[in-house]
């Protein structure tokens, strides 16, 4: 299929991508290959939020704002070719800032830096000197903490390419920002292939030895975001081991083998099927919300890998995981209430939307069995994970 008449192909010249100037968005739905970019909103303080839709040669369309990073839409065929959305979020700026998500505070979507999940009592000791972050999530530091990467303003270039489209996204956190070390230099991109696959490539440089670990936040359901739980959706995990984690989600240091155990999900099955178990751990996570230990043929390696396949029955939709990344948190909504309403109007009810965010372990940086997160000045961060669309009739 040629590509949009909106972006002529530019001769891909070494790296990443050509820049290409941005077409404003037309109200036409029209599915033509290429970026359109669009207002979202106002920030309080009056900064502009906008809108990049990324159209592939498939006709798959995601929606990206600049706030955040934060993923508010991707529409994706079923096995019948209907497309339907299929990830949480808003359709107005208002959604994501609302006092109600505030403190619902689900993260839907969005870039989560710099530090996706926990870190023990928002503290860790680095070359001798304690560093105290802030305590979001009781007495612990949650994904960044009070003003993470998923509420800030990132400076966003599209681009395309022979792979696809997408959008170059940047952000520099100050020396000290929610109390980590050095200036962070963060770049993100988000493809769009003519694969079908939504390809992630983190990179980061620091001033001074920091920890980093980036993830991404969506919250999926294949059948529809707002069309009910997650439950029946077949769900593989290639991960031997998972850690378990005391009552306040923080990793005990185990590597818990999960033969024999709700977290065997070797063969694909349904999330809701031993999701009510007596375990002490599903208690704890008040359902799925826990690391698993990825499989590896060398433990070491930082090949892309199969992480996760997860296959929706009615819908035929099927999306696949790989990573370069040890870990991936699997969270089923546990926290999801009902208390908000998405793009279709309907509420977010609980598990209606499920997340597989790729990262290091939590609290690395108070855990020295697990794979360091420490980012040392001269060297770059890197993390690659891709996220694939497609049918299947069966499993
Ligand atoms: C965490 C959950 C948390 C959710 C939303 C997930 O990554 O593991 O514990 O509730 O994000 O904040």
């Amino acid at each position: 299929m040629p590509r949009s008449s909106i972006f002529p192909l530019l001769a891909v010249t070494a790296g990443f991508a050509s820049m290409l100037s941005v077409a404003q968005a037309s109200d036409d739905n029209s599915a033509v290959p290429g970026v359109e970019k669009s207002t979202f909103g106002q920030l309080p303080d009056g900064r502009t939020v906008d809108v990049y839709r990324l159209t592939n040669a498939s006709g798959i369309t995601m929606r990206v704002i600049n706030y955040g990073g934060i993923i508010v839409s991707l529409k994706a065929p079923d096995a019948q070719g209907n497309f339907e959305d299929i990830v949480l979020g808003f359709d107005s700026l208002e959604g994501y800032l609302s006092d109600a998500y505030r403190k619902a505070n689900p993260y839907f979507g969005a870039l989560i830096g710099r530090y996706g999940n926990r870190i023990a009592g928002g503290e860790f000791s680095l070359n001798g000197t304690t560093y105290q972050l802030a305590t979001n999530d009781g007495s612990n530091h949650l994904h960044g903490g009070d003003q993470g990467f998923d509420e800030v303003l990132w400076n966003a270039k599209p681009f395309e390419n022979q792979n696809g489209v997408g959008v170059i996204l940047s952000y520099t956190s100050p020396d000290g920002e929610e109390g980590y070390p050095g200036k962070l230099k963060t770049e993100v991109t988000y493809t769009l292939t003519d694969s079908d696959e939504l390809d992630i490539a983190y990179r980061a440089t620091t001033t001074k030895p920091t920890p980093v670990n980036l993830t991404q936040h969506s919250y999926f359901n294949l059948d529809g975001e707002g069309s009910g739980s997650i439950l029946d959706h077949y769900l593989m995990i290639n991960a031997e081991a998972f850690t378990p984690v005391d009552d306040t989600l923080i990793p005990t240091g185990e590597i818990r083998p999960v033969d024999g155990t709700p977290f065997d999900f070797n063969e694909p099955t349904p999330i809701g099927e031993r999701i009510e178990q007596d375990n002490q751990q599903l208690l704890r996570g008040k359902g799925y919300d826990h690391n698993f230990v990825l499989k590896r043929e060398a433990p070491q390696s930082e090949e892309l890998v199969l992480a996760a396949r997860v296959w929706e029955p009615d819908s035929g939709r099927l999306l696949e995981v790989e990573t370069t990344e040890p870990g991936l948190q699997f969270y089923s909504g546990n926290f999801l209430d009902g208390s908000l309403s998405g793009k279709q109007g309907s509420a977010y009810e609980h598990r209606s939307g499920f997340a597989l965010e790729t990262q290091h372990f939590p609290d690395s940086p108070n855990q020295e069995t697990f794979p360091s997160t420490i980012l040392n000045p001269g060297e770059t961060y890197q993390s690659h994970t891709v996220y694939r669309f497609s049918t299947r009739d069966g499993l």
